[in-house]
């Protein structure tokens, strides 16, 4: 057996046995063609604008992991009738006033987007919810949603510790009002939860926001023919709106899963991956503008559009092994490559010269605080990183050696470290080994069978 077909087979022996996880580096130059599951953000607000609208959706390349369920089944609770067969999910709307009290309160996992997103749905529906979240999301702020919605009109209660609300969360309303919002955080799920209780409000409601985020509710609304008006920093939405189902949406691509291997082909000397249907909507490119800046070798192809694609652009990547160079990203990029922060942190240990990551206090509330878990994990393999505060925001310099060292690392419980140590790893001089991996269920449960499809035949 060839040392890397050894080392992809111990990380697949080891997946079906979620305790550790031992990687080898030797000569794994990943090639090949892939096309990855449905957009997480995406299929979130898919099934949730699908329920509220009057007619049947059928929702294509579906993806299943334990965040998507986590709407599906939160929908589900509240009396959707939703019916899924691998990846196409048939949901028969029930109308803005159709959802039902759930007999029991509802349980979110640790997905943060179900979470947020469905407190904007409760806070037009006029009776009251319990909402349970798992041990991670129950660790993660929601006043930044709360406000807003008792703004509106919600009554609202939430276990509290200092100045910060938690899940559990009790939640009534109807009655809404419009508000004019100016969001304080660069947020897609607090935007998303206004005008997602919006829908439901007397009067216009309407978000300003410092730095655009993604556009995909925005995207969602108009594809169910809301009347909603997009300028530079504000997105307003008409009240009393009734959602017609488009009748079939398909979810492109996950761009942010995407991220792992455009990384992994830019590291790895002599590798090259094509990455098909991957979704491209501006808001989330910042990888691939990132990465470009430091001389990465992408190649974009944009798919021609037309209606049933036209909600959200699509093309296919095509991604050849370079050598990087540091660069500066700057706050307002942020949140074009929020999720992606961690395996940028990878990619700019490879690069040759200094990368400054600005404005990331953000990755402190995610699934785990990825300034942490990165930093932990990136300085036990070597690499020259570290966390500047200036004024009130915190940077991360990394100095890029073109290289990192085998180690023992930690996925802190979180999908996205996870998967970036994976990527680090396989790129490493000597032999990685990581504690826990089956956290990729959370976004990308493919992930290790994915990876071992690139081997070299
Ligand atoms: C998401 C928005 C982002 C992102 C999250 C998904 C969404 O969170 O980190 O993984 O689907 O709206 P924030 O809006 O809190 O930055």
């Amino acid at each position: 057996m060839s040392c890397i077909r050894k080392s992809i087979h111990r990380l697949e022996t080891k997946f079906s046995h979620p305790s550790k996880l031992f990687l080898i580096k030797h000569k794994f130059i990943p090639n090949g063609r892939i096309k990855l599951g449905g957009d997480k953000s995406i299929a979130h607000r898919a099934l949730i604008l699908s329920a509220l609208s009057s007619g049947k959706t059928m929702l294509n390349n579906f993806p299943i992991h334990d965040d998507a369920l986590a709407t599906l089944n939160a929908l589900s609770a509240l009396g959707v009738k939703i019916r899924h067969k691998g990846k196409v999910v048939f949901v028969k709307g029930c109308g803005r006033q159709g959802l039902k009290i759930p007999p029991q309160p509802i349980f979110v996992n640790n997905s943060g987007t179900t979470l947020r997103l469905l407190l904007g749905v409760l806070a037009g529906m006029n009776f009251k919810t319990k909402v349970v979240a798992g041990k991670y999301l129950s660790l993660r702020p929601m006043s930044r949603v709360n406000v807003p919605l008792r703004l509106m009109g919600a009554r609202i209660t939430a276990s509290i510790k200092g100045n910060e609300e938690y899940a559990p969360i009790v939640i009534s309303g109807g009655n809404l009002k419009g508000i004019v919002y100016h969001a304080k955080i660069a947020s897609a799920q607090v935007k998303s939860a206004i005008l997602l209780a919006g829908l439901f409000a007397k009067g216009k409601t309407q978000v300003f926001q410092r730095f655009s985020t993604r556009d995909h509710t925005e995207r969602m609304l108009k594809l169910f023919g809301a009347n909603i008006v997009l300028n530079n920093n504000s997105i307003t939405l008409n009240p009393n709106q009734d959602l017609v189902s488009p009748g079939k949406i398909y979810i492109p691509g996950d761009i942010s899963s995407a991220a792992f291997f455009i990384v992994l082909a830019s590291i790895i000397p002599k590798a090259k991956i094509i990455i098909e249907h991957s979704g491209l909507n501006p808001g989330r490119c910042g990888i691939i503008n990132v990465l470009k800046r430091m001389r990465a070798k992408i190649k974009v192809v944009v798919f021609k559009a037309d209606k049933s694609v036209n909600f959200e652009p699509r093309g296919d990547l095509t991604i050849n092994s370079s050598k990087l160079k540091g660069t500066v990203v700057l706050p307002s990029e942020i949140p074009s490559l929020i999720d992606e922060l961690p395996i940028l942190m990878v990619a700019a240990c490879f690069a040759q010269g200094c990368t400054t990551i600005k404005g990331i206090g953000e990755l402190r509330v995610k699934e785990t605080d990825r300034i942490n878990s990165m930093v932990v994990n990136l300085r036990k393999m070597g690499a020259a990183i570290r966390v500047i505060k200036v004024g009130g925001q915190e940077n991360i310099v990394i100095k890029g050696q073109g290289r990192l060292c085998g180690s023992e690392l930690r996925s802190f419980g979180d999908h996205r470290t996870a998967m970036s140590m994976v990527v680090a790893a396989l790129a490493a001089d000597g032999e990685s080994s990581l504690d826990d991996i089956s956290c990729v269920s959370k976004s990308f449960p493919g992930f290790l069978k994915t990876l071992k499809s690139l081997k070299r035949r």
